[in-house]
């Protein structure tokens, strides 16, 4: 869905973080004071937080940068350009990854990217929900077609974790790493999370549909819900980082687009020794869940195919394939 002209304009306005008065949003708009405040309480119809001051007048709590595509476009990379066949921004969507499934479904083809500037029912791993307030994160999805079956893009969700870090470093973050499978963290804090959705007969061919959310600015009450530990990128890098969020969404398609398009059966090879490098959970003391059971050991890094290698007290090596893995206080 797509808010109206008028409302983006009020938002774009707005963006600035600044104060700006009844009368001089009306003036700029063209529009009567009411109209203006009925705009205002379309902002809090999408949560969109609003502080108002008598004599002042109305600012957001924290500036933002509306994503655009004439932003984006520019800072494409020659490899990304011909990789991306639509760029879909939309202003408000259940989820992005739902939606594309929807789209391959319809016949969709590879490269089709959705993003946008918030989701009502944003997806997490394992059925949680991914909290997707307004105009500050990023919400990406990418759509792919694979000739093989489900078994040839086994570890691509290793790979997009390798690339998301990479384009993360790009913008400036160090002390970064990614926690298995493919969680993106800064110091032992969640900072992004990648939900691969596959889809296809096991003989092929078959679709993925790539999904990234990555924290830009969480507005902490928004953020209340979140039960493990979070971080955004506004806190690791500062409040004015707000405006490279269409350099961080090109830098991200630079970097997955390639590795979306180009994986097939044995590339994971390729960027292990890179995820081996970025891992933030060898050596530390972790459980792994599966359903009910529950192992808990020293992460002892991963296997060659990707496996979760965990050793136990009496130095046993047991790998997994899948599972949720927390940190556990040593
Ligand atoms: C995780 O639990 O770590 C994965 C989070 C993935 C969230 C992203 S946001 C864009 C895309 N659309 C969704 O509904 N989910 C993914």
């Amino acid at each position: 869905m797509q808010i109206s002209t008028i409302l983006k304009q009020l938002l774009k306005l707005l963006a600035d973080g600044e104060f700006h008065s009844g009368t001089e949003l009306a003036a700029e708009l063209a529009l009567s004071r009411s109209a203006i405040w009925k705009q205002l309480q379309a902002l809090s119809d999408l949560e969109v937080e609003l502080h108002a001051v008598s004599g002042k007048g109305y600012k957001l709590p924290q500036p933002l940068q509306l994503l655009d595509q004439t932003q984006i476009s520019p800072l494409l990379s020659t490899a990304a350009q011909p990789l991306l066949s639509c760029l879909e921004i939309h202003d408000v969507i259940d989820s992005t990854n739902s939606y594309l499934q929807q789209r391959a479904r319809e016949g969709g083809e590879s490269g089709l990217v959705c993003v946008a500037e918030s989701q009502s029912a944003g997806k997490g791993r394992r059925g949680r929900l991914w909290v997707s307030p307004f105009g500050h994160n990023i919400y990406l999805s990418i759509l792919w077609r694979y000739q093989d079956g489900p078994a040839a893009i086994a570890g691509l969700s290793l790979a997009l974790g390798v690339a998301v870090v990479n384009a993360l470093k790009a913008l400036g973050i160090t002390e970064i790493g990614l926690k298995w499978p493919n969680d993106i963290y800064w110091r032992q804090q969640k900072l992004a999370g990648i939900l691969v959705e596959v889809s296809g007969e096991s003989g092929g061919p078959c679709h993925a549909v790539v999904g990234l959310g990555v924290n830009f600015y969480l507005p902490p009450q928004q953020a209340a819900g979140i039960e493990q530990p979070y971080t955004d990128i506004h806190s690791i890098l500062g409040k004015n980082a707000y405006t490279r969020r269409n350099e961080l969404l090109a830098l991200l398609l630079n970097g997955l687009l390639p590795v979306i398009a180009g994986y097939e059966a044995g590339s994971l090879q390729n960027c292990l020794a890179q995820w081996r490098s970025y891992d933030c959970m060898l050596g530390k003391a972790a459980a792994i869940y599966i359903g009910e059971l529950c192992y808990q050991g020293t992460v002892a890094g991963i296997d060659d195919n990707g496996l979760l290698l965990l050793q136990d007290e009496q130095g046993g090596i047991r790998s997994f394939a899948s599972g949720e893995v927390s940190f556990r206080p040593s």
